[in-house]
């Protein structure tokens, strides 16, 4: 069938997008955000400075522009709106899921990730082996964590609790806000060995330092158990259902009684939503890296009644707020 001439454009920028993903992540490793920090800078400096041909460096800003990620006028290149985010895509799921996602096929068909069939390994196990990786993919949860769940510090009252536990934690940056913000609580931050050394660097001798303690493990296998609130913050996304209802079991059978889980994580929002498309992108991009998910309310619901806590977990969202990035809290109590 002849291609009319108002689908062409549709569908030459759906088959160059894998092309849009290169240029931003090469944007990011040679940190365009730096350089064009203090001034504009012509296209044949910026050649020089980033070792690639003027030819080359004219087609790749090009594309820069048109994605708003740097602003072209003329021969000269300024910083956009985005430039400063550019670090973004350095992100280990995003950077080196590139070559990753190649393998999607292989997800799609139920044998494996796209991550182990290409890395010959699980995500964390190559973070694991990798500890640069391990500390940018750290860098990179606090700098999110910094970002989108300050909006979530509103959204439900951590005063009441006196210890709380964040399950999976990362570097303690969600943890850290809660303290801050109440400062007659005690946190506990529950992570991998390797995160927790990381953690500990970071807020050794800060305002919270005391009232911060740190508790290396696999939460496969064990929790603390000395919580009044434990938080599962952006975690079970990395997981498949059946995965994730371990984690919750884990911590069900390690909290004291009364004691309360809250699940914060995205919800793929609906159709009509500013950021349907980013999260059924990202869906994806987690199912095949991680064989984990963005879930939809129902689907959350659906994981969650196969838990110990059964149908006993209330669902809230930030809809209201008017944020175009949707968390939704998920909270039950161990009865
Ligand atoms: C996407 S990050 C979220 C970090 C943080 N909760 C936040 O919201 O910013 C997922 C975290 O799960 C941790 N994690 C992965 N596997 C784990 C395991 N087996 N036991 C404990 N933590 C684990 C990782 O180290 C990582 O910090």
């Amino acid at each position: 069938m002849a291609i009319q001439n108002n689908i062409a454009g549709k569908l030459i920028s759906i088959g160059f997008g894998h092309i849009i993903s290169k240029c931003a992540i090469i944007a990011a490793e040679h940190q365009l955000d730096e350089i064009l920090s203090d001034q504009p800078i012509s296209i044949s400096e910026m050649a020089k400075i980033l070792n690639f041909t003027v030819e080359g460096t004219a087609k790749f800003i090009r594309v820069l522009d048109a994605l708003e990620l740097v602003t072209l006028k003329g021969d000269l290149i300024t910083a956009s709106e985005l430039t400063p985010h550019l670090d973004y895509f350095l992100g280990i799921h995003i950077a080196d899921g590139y070559a990753a996602i190649e393998q999607l096929e292989t997800t799609l068909k139920g044998k494996t990730s796209s991550w182990q069939a290409h890395y010959g390994k699980t995500f964390y196990e190559y973070l694991d082996s990798n500890p640069e990786k391990s500390q940018t993919f750290t860098a990179w949860c606090e700098k999110t964590a910094t970002a989108w769940l300050t909006a979530v510090l509103p959204l439900y009252d951590f005063n009441p609790y006196n210890t709380i536990v964040d399950i999976a934690g990362g570097n303690g940056e969600l943890l850290s806000m809660i303290l801050t913000k109440n400062p007659h609580v005690r946190g506990i931050l529950f992570e991998q060995p390797v995160v927790i050394e990381q953690a500990k660097k970071q807020w050794a001798g800060s305002e919270i330092s005391k009232r911060l303690s740190y508790y290396p493990g696999d939460f496969f296998t064990k929790a603390p158990t000395e919580g009044d609130l434990y938080i599962i913050s952006r975690a079970l996304l990395n997981w498949n259902d059946a995965a994730s209802i371990r984690i919750i079991n884990q911590c069900y059978n390690h909290m004291p009684k009364d004691s309360k889980l809250l699940i914060i994580d995205f919800f793929v929002p609906e159709k009509n939503h500013a950021s349907y498309f980013g999260f059924a992108l990202s869906d994806i991009n987690l199912h095949g890296t991680m064989l984990g998910s963005n879930r939809s309310q129902q689907e959350w619901m659906n994981l969650l009644q196969n838990t110990q806590f059964g149908s006993n977990f209330v669902y809230s969202n930030n809809e209201e707020s008017g944020s175009t990035l949707p968390i939704c809290l998920l909270e039950a109590t161990k009865l």
